[in-house]
């Protein structure tokens, strides 16, 4: 007999497969291995996948096929959209904007082209995790090559002004990239209707594997590669197509595309049955919401827990539900993600943080047993 598994409460850390994916990735993991490069019908048979699953993706994000070359995941799509638009400049502009709620994969990038001798603008958040067009405004330079906000932030899941912060970008001479790892599958993404130029999107937190994403490049763009080898996507990123993950993906997408009205009301109504749960077991005043309570992926819910560790709690419950706290309680100190300390979360409430993402799969049930679980688990810490 299967052993009783966690709640699974943690869809912004990564999703499972679909059914209807694995169905489409099993012809390519048993019998289809042709190389894709290849001029003969395995080959053919390949190289067709892939370029349906091309279609796929870029329907999902309104781009045309062109514009959308596959990675390795939304870790390499940054790099290489922040990467490639500074070296495309060729050293005359260096100045690159972005935001303090990035995941690492922006971040680090940025940090590391800082010691190359780029110049980086951080923008600040306000207190739920929205960067303000006003400063984006002010910061822009003759000089700023690159934009780079996030759409939607993995801990709390504000969604950024993308239109608006891509708009004044363009009025300011420069290109604008978004990191929509979060919010693709999830929340509708338009490319044409953002407006932006460059847009990355990871596999595995839209229901396809781990390993694979991809890059959107708008028509026109010139991108510098960041990595050299063969011919491969159009000669802009080398390297034998990861042709049954590729087709995971598409597959996916066309998923995503398809049922994203449904998805969303979905996550929205398991999201709010988890809350209002939470709240009406808990006494008032004994959590907050953080992120922004509209301006939200319809998935996330991070509740900050009165004078509760956020990772003590979770280590207690973890046999029964699986989340992701927003702070690291070590004997001496408390290590507060850089997400909640941008956003100004009062030391108090962010140590009892916890990340709840819900998914496709996500019950009714489930989330009622969630609740009791952690309200009966939270209420004798409270107010102690
Ligand atoms: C906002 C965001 N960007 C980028 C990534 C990295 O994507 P990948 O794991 O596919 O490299 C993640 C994954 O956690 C993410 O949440």
């Amino acid at each position: 007999m299967e052993l009783q598994k966690p709640i699974y409460l943690d869809y912004n850390a990564t999703t499972p497969l679909t059914a209807n994916v694995i169905e489409a990735m099993r012809p390519f993991l048993e019998k289809h291995y042709g190389n894709p490069s290849s001029d003969h019908p395995y080959g053919r048979l390949t190289k067709k996948a892939v370029e349906k699953a091309r279609s796929q993706v870029a329907g999902l994000i309104n781009a045309s096929p062109e514009e959308i070359i596959f990675t390795s995941g939304g870790t390499e799509s940054n790099n290489w959209a922040i990467r490639g638009s500074i070296q495309s400049c060729g050293g005359h502009r260096n100045h690159i904007i972005t935001s303090a709620v990035e995941h690492p994969a922006v971040t680090e990038v940025c940090q590391f082209l800082a010691l190359q001798g780029c110049e980086v603008t951080t923008l600040p958040v306000d207190p739920q995790g929205k960067v303000s067009p006003n400063d984006l405004e002010a910061a822009i330079r003759p000089e700023t090559t690159l934009i780079s906000v996030m759409h939607a932030n993995n801990e709390v899941g504000t969604l950024q002004p993308i239109k608006e912060l891509a708009a004044l970008t363009h009025a300011g001479g420069a290109l604008f990239h978004t990191d929509a790892a979060q919010s693709v599958g999830k929340y509708p993404v338009n490319v044409k209707d953002l407006g932006v130029d460059l847009l990355s999107i990871a596999g595995h937190k839209l229901y396809a594997p781990k390993g694979v994403g991809a890059l959107y490049i708008r028509n026109g763009i010139e991108l510098e590669k960041i990595m050299f080898g063969a011919g491969q996507e159009d000669n802009r990123r080398p390297g034998t197509e990861n042709v049954l993950e590729i087709v995971g993906l598409g597959k996916a997408s066309h998923q995503a595309h398809q049922d994203l009205e449904e998805t969303m009301r979905h996550l929205k109504s398991m999201r709010d049955q988890l809350h209002t749960g939470i709240e009406a077991a808990l006494e008032a005043g004994s959590i907050r919401l953080n992120g922004h309570p509209q301006d939200r992926l319809p998935n996330t819910l991070n509740l900050s827990f009165n004078n509760v560790e956020a990772d003590t709690l979770l280590k207690k419950i973890d046999d029964r539900v699986a989340a992701s706290a927003g702070a690291a309680c070590h004997a001496d100190r408390v290590q507060v993600s850089s997400v909640l300390t941008a956003m100004g979360v009062p030391l108090e409430w962010a140590k009892g943080a916890i990340r709840f993402s819900v998914g496709r799969m996500t019950t009714r049930e489930e989330i009622d047993q969630a609740i009791a679980i952690l309200t009966s688990n939270v209420q004798p810490m409270l107010f102690i």
